[in-house]
């Protein structure tokens, strides 16, 4: 109410500027209420009043303010072994042959990238963009034989898209090959380990000649309430989410430095939760482990920006994975409320990712640094 009258009495005095000033102390009261921010005293006629001032105050119960609260029943584990995640779909044939037209800036062809978390999920469709710009490709996963498997689906069907296309090893010859199949490898690697986050950019090194691009999409959810959160748990979500950023991202930049590299990018991919508080799952140490991948980048891009290294953030909202599915499959009113929550009314494909992440890496956007890109169907917008 008070905001509708800050607004009407706002409007009144840019269209009527030359309103009479009120002198009587009457007048005067009347015109300070107009335009007051402090809520009235309650009123027992106001029903208005009544019905938005009341509230139970426990979470999850119907009541007002129900859909902007955090409901403590839900709980979801992220899976502990490799056995318990639900079947990826086969890559598809989504990044189509190099026929259309587009800005010469959106290829990375004679790029190295890693991506880490690529084996399955956000991080594989979105290596596979780069693939299909032509970037080789180093897949980083704590699931080794995923990570195997989706690098040979991601040449296979790359060779599907572009049947004349060469096998040429970049590091180990110089041939400048227009129609060249991209290399692929995976490695194993727990981003949340320093030592192996090093020796895997080692290796990495080795095999590629060189690295030009990051994107960390390790990193998982899981919804208990705050108090009940299991300290070790959380530990782990923070050690993943954040260090393993942190970790592969300072790692890349020291090698980029070394290398004078003038192109170097990075983006980081964060959430939404990183900037709003998701409803109803509660999820707190998640959505502060994202705001920290957020300004990471930021803080990044600002440090390495001398060097030339750009450093972004991708903060997707709801996208429908195989685990989204499977968990929205489980909750069916959980999928009522999000998409009820959607400007756009849908959640996101994984392929919604590729063309903002191609163009965050290439120098379709050299002077980007810093950016948070959401790709959420608006969702933050409200
Ligand atoms: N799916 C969504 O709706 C959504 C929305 C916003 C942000 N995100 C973020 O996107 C990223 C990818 O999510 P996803 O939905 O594809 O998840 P996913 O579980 O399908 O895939 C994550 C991948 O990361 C790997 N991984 C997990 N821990 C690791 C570790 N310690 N070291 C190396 N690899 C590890 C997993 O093995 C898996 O292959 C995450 O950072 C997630 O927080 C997802």
């Amino acid at each position: 109410m008070a905001k509708q009258q800050i607004v009407r009495a706002a409007t009144r005095a840019l269209a009527w500027p030359s309103v009479t000033v009120p002198t009587t102390r009457a007048h005067l009261h009347a015109t300070q209420r107009y335009v007051s921010s402090t809520p009235g005293r309650r009123s027992k006629d106001d029903s208005f009043h009544e019905s938005s001032s009341a509230t139970l105050g426990k979470p999850g119960f119907d009541h007002e303010g129900s859909s902007a609260r955090t409901d403590h029943t839900i709980e979801v584990k992220y899976p502990e072994s490799t056995g318990e995640f639900p079947p990826e779909p086969k890559v598809q044939g989504r990044g189509g042959p190099h026929l259309k037209r587009t800005l010469a800036q959106f290829s990375l062809e004679g790029r190295v990238a890693v991506v880490t978390g690529g084996a399955r999920g956000l991080g594989l469709v979105m290596a596979q963009s780069l693939v299909a710009s032509g970037a080789d490709v180093a897949i980083v996963d704590l699931n080794k034989e995923e990570a195997e498997n989706s690098a040979r689906a991601l040449v296979d069907q790359f060779k599907k898209d572009n049947p004349d296309s060469k096998s040429a090893d970049r590091a180990t010859s110089s041939q400048e090959n227009v129609s060249r199949t991209p290399k692929v490898t995976a490695y194993h690697c727990d981003v949340s380990n320093p030592d192996a986050v090093e020796s895997t950019i080692k290796s990495i090194v080795s095999e590629h000649g060189k690295i030009d691009h990051l994107v960390t999409s390790a990193g998982f959810t899981e919804n208990y309430d705050a108090i009940s959160y299991p300290y070790e748990r959380m530990k782990k979500l923070w050690g993943v989410n954040v260090d393993g950023t942190y970790l592969f991202a300072t790692g890349v930049a020291k090698h980029l430095m070394e290398r004078k590299c003038t192109t170097g990018s990075m983006v980081f991919i964060g959430s939404m939760s990183g900037s709003i508080v998701n409803v109803p799952q509660p999820q707190a140490p998640y959505n502060a482990a994202k705001a920290a991948v957020r300004h990471l980048a930021a803080s990044m891009a600002v440090e390495w920006a001398h060097a030339n290294i750009r450093v972004n953030c991708i903060s997707p909202g709801y996208m429908l994975t195989a685990l989204t599915r499977k968990i929205l499959d489980e909750n069916p009113e959980l999928n009522k409320t999000w998409t009820s929550l959607i400007p756009m009314g849908k959640m996101g494909r994984p392929e919604d990712l590729m063309g903002p992440v191609t163009f965050l890496l290439s120098d379709a956007s050299l002077y980007v640094t810093g950016a948070d890109l959401r790709v959420d169907g608006g969702y933050t917008c409200t």
